[in-house]
């Protein structure tokens, strides 16, 4: 038995660039089909399991996983680490290599990427990161595929991100780079995201501090909570900073007239957007949250299903 049981070719979702452009084009080409064939009753995915490892709370995340596995007539095990060994301390490494040597892929949701990392070496099977403190990469799998099908091709368009610059913002600034489109990010200072990342995606992301200048012309308007899971105990310093970021119709009327809003959800209304934008005709966030489900779908067929 090697020391490292994760062999080189199998492929992990940590990030998105994990996987390249054409590789992440074909992913949402594959859910858009998906969504078309929801009912074909295949079962391409029968007998594969997935164990689902969540540190942290999810609705969309989860469910979509779940149902995703369910109706490709696979099978998703939820695992809260209080439930398992692992809350009473078994490494996870050691969580990882056990559950790798029983089921086909492992998803995980935790605070720590380098964690993720750690159980994607120990695993024999294909990793998905849930969302980690650092990135979101399937939840742009998903608002990716709501743009492409409410306007087309994302290259060459404008998208800009108030807020936090956190791990959604992270996971777009990746996008920004592999899909060829402008992110200008408009935040406060002392909210930037990582600039490792920024300075990789080159002259594709602009950080512009004045939501106005990042909002003009827009094609599409992202945001995200102000207070991210685990940064409670910062939740007022956060609202005084961030307040002037909120995407309200004063905003959405500098984009183009017919911008999009998405947001991630869970959504606060009346902090980082108001309900009249949220709840408006240019908001796609329940189509970008049933996307989840077919993003979900077109994720594990190309990870899980065995090769011919
Ligand atoms: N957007 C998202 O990941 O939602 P959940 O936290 O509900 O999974
Ligand atoms: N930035 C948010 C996203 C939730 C889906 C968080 O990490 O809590």
């Amino acid at each position: 038995m090697p020391s490292d049981p994760s062999p080189s070719k199998i492929r992990h979702f940590l990030k998105l660039s994990d996987f390249s452009a054409d590789e992440l084009r074909g992913l949402v080409t594959r859910a858009s089909g998906l969504k078309q064939d929801r009912h074909s009753g295949e079962r391409p995915l029968a007998g594969r399991t997935l164990a689902m490892l969540f540190g942290k709370s999810s609705t969309r995340t989860r469910v979509s996983f779940e149902v995703a596995m369910a109706q490709l007539g696979g099978h998703a095990l939820f695992l809260s680490p209080r439930d398992i060994q692992l809350g009473r301390g078994e490494p996870l490494a050691d969580t990882a290599r056990v559950l790798s040597s029983m089921c086909d892929g492992i998803l995980i949701r935790n605070d720590s990427q380098s964690e993720q990392e750690q159980v994607a070496r120990a695993s024999a099977v294909p990793v998905i990161n849930g969302l980690s403190e650092r990135h979101h990469p399937c939840q742009l799998l998903a608002d990716l595929l709501t743009f492409f099908e409410s306007r087309g091709d994302i290259q060459g368009r404008v998208v800009a991100w108030l807020g936090d610059g956190n791990n959604v913002c992270h996971s777009w600034i990746e996008a920004a780079r592999l899909f060829e489109f402008t992110l200008r990010i408009a935040c406060p200072a002392g909210h930037d995201p990582d600039a490792a990342l920024v300075t990789a995606a080159g002259r594709r992301v602009k950080i512009v501090r004045d939501p106005q200048a990042a909002a003009e012309r827009a094609d599409l308007i992202v945001t995200d909570v102000w207070t991210s899971m685990g940064q409670e105990a910062e939740k007022v310093r956060r609202h005084g900073a961030l307040a002037p970021f909120q995407v309200n119709r004063t905003l959405m009327n500098l984009a183009k007239a017919d911008a999009l809003f998405m947001h991630c959800l869970p959504a606060h209304r009346g902090e980082e957007v108001t309900a009249e934008v949220m709840d408006g005709p240019q908001s796609v966030v329940w189509q970008e949250a049933e996307n989840r489900l077919h993003a979900q779908k077109a994720l594990l067929l190309f990870l899980l299903r065995p090769q011919p």
